[in-house]
């Protein structure tokens, strides 16, 4: 077994629950290999370490804020392309829907997509993965969905299980098929969904899905078309989650509810129904700041309602080229904060436990014995001060696996 690293005289926000921040006023981190075997006050440190082998290395870190590794519980990280000049048509008048309508949107990445050639997918998705970790990320769920077709599909899920091979990152993949409609299914929503459902059992038997996504909306597909791609997931013992209530409300969280979703995403047309539901099926709320300001939305999500449930929010990039070109985790903390009137904690919650919880994984998010030893140095003292200034890259050192890059 490796010796242990000790990190001591930290500020730690453990994000244990049942006390503010899990705060740990001068704390220290006990790792061995790419584990946390303890957490605790330094001064309980001595009548430990007469326990404890001898440790390997042993860092003083002078009273900085240490919290776990950041998790982006949302992000469309691998296509082709951009939509600046998108862009500039939204500053003229033209509307997100219209241009989708239109042709454009999802569907212009997805031809650019098609066209790039699998390095140049991997390159350009790793460049931006590798400013998303210079911030203190350390998980990142990676969608697809602008393929649209199997082989293309496939190919941008394999470019995000590459990444985590060659960064020290861990990705966990959504298979987002039903995204848009592709140009050789025009008019066919129906027959597009009967072949993107076939997809599945062959991405999930090639290891390159860990879950299930769908674009509920005007713009996406319908209700009904969701459900089949729902129960496909269901029959292959895939996690679900959803693109809800982002432009209309279609019910879709009640319907992401009933089989048992992971998170629903957007929300910012949410209903108290939809809200009902999520909390009786355990569904994090994951809530996208970025997406919300870029398209200049007016209608807030109903962030007060969900607190009073006790739904778990989380706060994601929802990294795309068209509604949200954010590479900020840390900037979407405060985003949350001055858009969306979340707590400074309940932003910071929404970035590591209730994120984590987003993917369905129990094994990061907090500072705790038995958790990865995935966390971040900041040159802060403490975590308010993240989601109070805004442009800047306070990340000090990054420990992914035990391991600092
Ligand atoms: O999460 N809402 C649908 N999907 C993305 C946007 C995709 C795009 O515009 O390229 C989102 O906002
Ligand atoms: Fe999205």
């Amino acid at each position: 077994m490796t010796a242990p690293h000790l990190w001591r005289h930290a500020r730690l926000a453990t994000f244990a629950p049942g006390s503010p921040w899990g705060w740990i006023e001068d704390g220290t981190v006990i790792t061995e290999g790419d584990r946390i075997t303890w957490v605790g006050a330094d001064a309980d440190l001595l009548a430990l370490a007469s326990a404890h082998r001898q440790p390997a290395a042993e860092f003083d870190l002078q009273g900085a804020l240490v919290t776990p590794g950041l998790v982006d519980a949302h992000t469309h990280l691998v296509y082709g392309g951009d939509r600046a000049a998108e862009f500039e048509q939204r500053l003229q008048g033209a509307t997100y829907e219209e241009i989708a309508r239109a042709g454009g949107g999802i569907r212009a990445t997805v031809a650019a997509t098609r066209a790039a050639s699998d390095e140049q997918l991997f390159a350009s998705a790793a460049k931006r993965a590798r400013i998303l970790m210079a911030e203190g990320v350390t998980t990142i769920e990676i969608k697809s969905g602008y393929g649209l077709a199997e082989a293309h599909e496939a190919r941008c899920l394999a470019v995000a299980r590459r990444l985590a091979r060659e960064l020290p990152l861990e990705v966990r993949t959504t298979s987002l098929a039903a995204h848009a409609l592709p140009p050789e299914y025009a008019g066919r929503p129906d027959d597009y969904i009967d072949a993107a459902i076939t997809w599945l059992a062959g991405q999930r038997a090639a290891g390159l899905v860990d879950a299930v996504d769908a674009f509920c909306d005007t713009i996406g597909f319908t209700p009904a078309q969701t459900e089949r791609v729902f129960v496909e997931a269901r029959r292959l013992n895939l996690p679900v989650k959803l693109h809800a209530e982002q432009l209309s409300d279609q019910d879709g969280a009640a319907l992401a509810a009933r089989y048992g979703a992971l998170s629903c995403d957007h929300l910012e047309h949410l209903s108290p129904r939809g809200i009902a539901a999520m909390q009786a099926a355990g569904t994090v709320a994951v809530l996208l700041p970025g997406a919300y300001y870029f398209l200049r939305d007016t209608t807030l999500p109903p962030v007060a309602a969900l607190r009073a449930a006790g739904v778990p929010m989380a706060i994601a990039t929802d990294h795309n080229p068209g509604s949200s070109p954010a590479l900020s985790l840390v900037l979407m903390l405060n985003m949350a904060c001055t858009l969306f009137r979340l707590t400074p904690e309940e932003a910071w919650r929404g970035v590591t436990v209730h994120a984590a919880r987003a993917l369905g994984l129990a094994d990061r998010g907090r500072l705790a014995a038995g958790l990865r030893a995935d966390f971040v140095v900041w040159d802060a003292e403490h975590p308010r001060e993240l989601a109070y200034r805004f442009g800047h890259n306070p990340c000090r050192r990054r420990v992914f696996a035990g391991a600092e890059e």
